[in-house]
C-alpha cells in the first residue's frame, strides 16, 4: 500500500524512477510523484518535483523537460490523509523547498505535529500527514541528514517507510523504517530503495531488507545502516530469488490472467521436497516445532485477512479433518481489537501473502506479547509476519502482482493441507489416510491445468452472468469457503455485487432476494453433502432462480454446469475455486474494468 522507490548513481534517475513506480504501481494508484536532485546550474540547481493525480504514465506526461539528475526519489499512492490530488502526492516539500519525503504508513500523531508547526508559523499545502515529516526535517536543528530525519523521527508516533533529499545534502538519500517495507538494492555503483522488491530486480537482486527502528545512507558507492539511536547494525545483502521476468506480464494481457494460468507451477512448487512417500509423512523444517509440542496443540485459531481468512477457513477445515485438533479461522482485522482471549494450549497461524499486512501483523504482536506460539503461513519472504512469527510455511507462490490473490490463494490451501497432513500423521491419521491425501496432492497440478485448459466455455458463461444485478454464492461445510472467495473475487473486479451464504443458511433469509437477475452460483462437490446441495438447487429453481453449478457432475437442476476433475473430498475446495477465478476475470473483462488495479483498492494494506 503506497509504494516508494528511490535511485542515487551515475544513470538518470527520472526514467529508472518512472520505471520503478510502474512496478509498483499495484500497491497504490491514487496519485504519483517524484523529486530529483536536479543537474542543473543556476536556477535549475537543487530540488525539483513533479506530481500528479491518476496513474503513474500521467505523471510521466506532466514531467517536465529539464529533469534530469542523478539521484532521485519517487512515490505512488494510496490515500489515506486526504483525497487523491496533485497537492496531496508525494513528494512533500518543507517550506524552503529543501526537503523532499516520501513516505508509505500512517502518522498518527499527525493532527497534533500540524497544530504545533502551524502555530509555530508553517504554512501547510496539503492534507497529508507525511508533510509533517518534510516539515519537521526541515526545521531540525541536526548538522547532518541523519541527525535531521532521526530528530523528525523521534517526534512521529505511527508506522512509515520514508526517503528523504535534501537541497544541502546532495550525495546522499537518508531512509527509515517503522511498520512499512524499506528495502535497500544494492548496485555497481548505484544504490536503490523500495518499499518493494518489484523495482529493485531489474537493477539488481542484492537487497538488504531494514528492521522496524533502523535507517540507511544510500550513497552512490556505499550505504550504511544504523539504529534511530544512530548505533551502526550489520546488514549484509541477500539474493532475492526471482529474477526481474517473475514480475513481468509474460505474454498475458493482465497479471490476473497470468497468475490463474501458472496455479499448476504454483503448487508444483509448493509441494516439491515437502513430501515423504515412505511415512506418508510431510516435511516442513520450517515451523521449529517438534513431534511432542505438535502432539500437545490442543486447538488451532488461523488469523489473516481478506482471500487469506478464507484460504484460512479451509485450512482450519483441513486441520479439523486430517488432524482433528479443532480448529478455526477469524479475520486478524477483527481478533486484534476484541481482546481475545489468548490460550496457551492453542496453535495461531498467521496467514498473508504479503506478510505486511498491517491488522494481521498486529494480531500477530499482540499474541507474541501474551506468551503464544504464532507460525505463519506467508508468500513474501523474509516480510514483516515471516520475521515476526515463532515458525512457518512458505508458500511458494513467486510474485503475486495482480492486486487481487489467486495463485497465492490456492498456494496457501494446499500449504495447509500439507500442514494438515504433517499434524494429522504426528497424531492419529493413518498411513492409508496420508497416502490417500498425498496422492490427492499430487494430482492437483495436472487437474488445475485441465480446469485452467477448459478457460473458454467459463469465458462464454461470464459473458451472460455479467448482465446480473447481484450474485449470490452458496457452499456447504467444505463448498462454504469456497462460495466467500469466490464472492469477494467477483465483487473486487467486475464490481458486481455479491453475496456468499451457506447452503443451509439460504432458506434463512438470503432466498427472498433470488430472482432471475440474481443468478447463483453454487459449489456441490459430489460429497456425503451432495443431496443436501441438490436439494437446495431445488429451492432456487422453484423461486425462478438462474443456477451456474460448479461439480463433479452435469446438474440437472442447474442452468450450466462447471465440471471439475474429481479428487480427494478434503481438497475439493482447492480445485473448485479455479473456475470461479476465471469467471470473476471473464466477468470483469466483459465489463471492461481494469482488473488488475481495481477502484479503491491496492495491493498490500500497510495501514490499519
Ligand atoms: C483479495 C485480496 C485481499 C488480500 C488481503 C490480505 O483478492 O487480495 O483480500 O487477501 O488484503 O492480504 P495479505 O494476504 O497480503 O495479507
Amino acid at each position: 500500500m503506497c509504494g516508494i522507490v528511490g535511485y542515487i548513481g551515475k544513470r538518470d534517475a527520472a526514467p529508472l524512477l518512472l520505471e520503478g513506480l510502474q512496478r509498483l504501481e499495484y500497491r497504490g494508484y491514487d496519485s504519483a510523484g517524484i523529486a530529483i536532485h536536479s543537474s542543473g546550474t543556476g536556477k535549475n540547481a537543487g530540488l525539483k518535483t513533479a506530481k500528479a493525480k491518476g496513474r503513474v504514465r500521467e505523471l510521466e506526461s506532466r514531467l517536465p523537460k529539464r529533469f534530469a539528475g542523478g539521484t532521485g526519489i519517487a512515490h505512488t499512492r494510496w490515500a489515506t490523509h486526504g483525497a487523491p490530488s496533485d497537492e496531496n502526492a508525494h513528494p512533500h516539500l518543507d517550506a524552503e523547498g529543501t526537503v523532499a519525503v516520501v513516505h508509505n504508513g500512517i502518522v498518527d500523531n499527525a493532527a497534533e505535529l500540524r497544530a504545533k508547526l502551524t502555530a509555530d508559523g508553517v504554512t501547510f499545502v496539503s492534507e497529508t500527514d507525511t508533510e509533517v515529516i518534510s516539515h519537521l526535517v526541515g526545521r531540525a536543528q541536526g548538522a547532518t541528514l541523519e541527525e535531521k530525519v532521526r530528530e523528525a523521527v523521534a517526534v512521529i508516533e505511527g508506522t512509515y517507510g520514508i526517503a528523504v533529499l535534501h537541497a544541502d545534502f546532495p550525495d546522499r538519500i537518508v531512509v527509515a523504517r517503522n511498520g512499512s517495507p524499506v528495502l535497500l538494492g544494492i548496485g555497481e555503483h548505484e544504490m536503490l530503495v523500495a518499499s518493494d522488491v518489484a523495482a529493485l530486480v531489474s537493477h539488481t537482486r542484492q537487497v538488504v531488507t531494514l528492521d522496524d527502528g533502523e535507517m540507511a545512507t544510500l550513497k552512490a558507492d556505499d550505504y550504511r545502516t544504523y539504529t534511530t539511536e544512530g548505533s551502526r547494525t550489520s546488514a549484509t545483502p541477500e539474493t532475492v530469488e526471482w529474477a526481474a521476468e517473475s514480475y513481468d506480464m509474460g505474454g498475458h494481457d493482465t497479471f490476473m490472467h497470468k497468475e490463474i494460468a501458472e496455479q499448476a507451477d504454483a503448487v508444483d512448487r509448493v509441494l516439491r521436497g515437502r513430501i515423504d512417500d515412505r511415512f506418508a509423512t510431510v516435511r516442513l523444517g520450517g515451523l521449529n516445532m517438534d513431534a511432542r509440542e505438535a502432539r500437545a496443540v490442543r486447538r488451532v485459531k488461523i488469523l489473516g485477512c481478506g482471500s487469506a481468512y478464507h484460504a484460512g477457513l479451509i485450512g482450519a477445515q483441513l486441520i479439523e479433518e486430517l488432524a482433528r485438533i479443532p480448529a478455526d479461522a477469524e479475520p486478524a482485522s477483527e481478533f486484534r481489537y476484541r481482546n481475545a482471549v489468548v490460550d496457551p494450549d492453542t496453535l495461531y497461524i498467521a496467514v498473508s501473502q504479503s506478510g505486511e499486512t498491517y491488522d494481521t501483523l498486529a494480531a500477530v504482536q499482540e499474541l507474541k506479547r501474551k506468551g503464544a506460539r504464532v507460525l505463519g503461513v506467508v508468500n513474501v519472504v523474509g516480510s514483516a509476519i515471516a520475521r515476526e512469527t515463532d515458525g512457518g510455511v512458505y508458500v511458494h507462490a513467486g510474485p503475486e502482482v495482480c492486486v487481487v490473490s489467486t495463485k497465492c490463494f490456492t498456494n496457501t490451501a494446499v500449504a495447509f493441507a500439507l500442514l494438515a497432513l504433517h499434524l494429522g500423521r504426528i497424531r492419529d491419521l493413518s498411513v492409508a489416510d496420508g497416502k490417500r491425501v498425498i496422492e490427492g496432492l499430487r494430482k492437483l497440478p495436472a487437474q488445475i491445468a485441465e480446469i485452467v485448459a477448459n478457460e473458454d466455455r467459463i469465458a462464454a458463461l461470464a459473458a451472460d452472468y455479467a448482465q446480473a444485478k447481484s450474485m449470490m454464492f452458496v457452499g456447504r461445510v467444505r463448498g462454504y469457503p469456497v462460495a466467500l472467495e469466490a464472492s469477494l473475487k467477483l465483487k473486487e473486479i467486475s464490481y458486481i455485487h455479491a453475496e456468499a451464504y451457506p447452503a443451509s443458511e439460504l432458506k434463512h433469509g438470503p432466498l427472498a432476494l433470488i430472482e432471475p437477475a440474481v443468478p447463483t452460483v453454487a459449489i456441490v462437490p459430489d460429497d456425503d453433502l451432495v443431496d443436501k446441495n441438490r436439494a437446495t438447487l431445488e429451492e432456487i429453481k422453484a423461486r425462478s432462480g438462474r443456477i451456474l453449478a460448479v461439480a463433479h457432475t452435469e446438474q440437472e437442476k442447474a442452468d450450466h454446469t462447471v465440471v471439475v476433475p474429481r479428487n480427494e473430498p478434503e481438497l475439493d475446495p482447492i480445485l473448485m475455486g479455479i473456475p470461479l477465478q476465471l469467471l470473476a476475470y471473464h466477468t470483469a473483462l466483459a465489463l471492461g474494468r481494469d482488473i488488475d488495479k481495481p477502484r479503491n483498492l491496492a495491493k498490500s494494506v500497510t495501514v490499519e
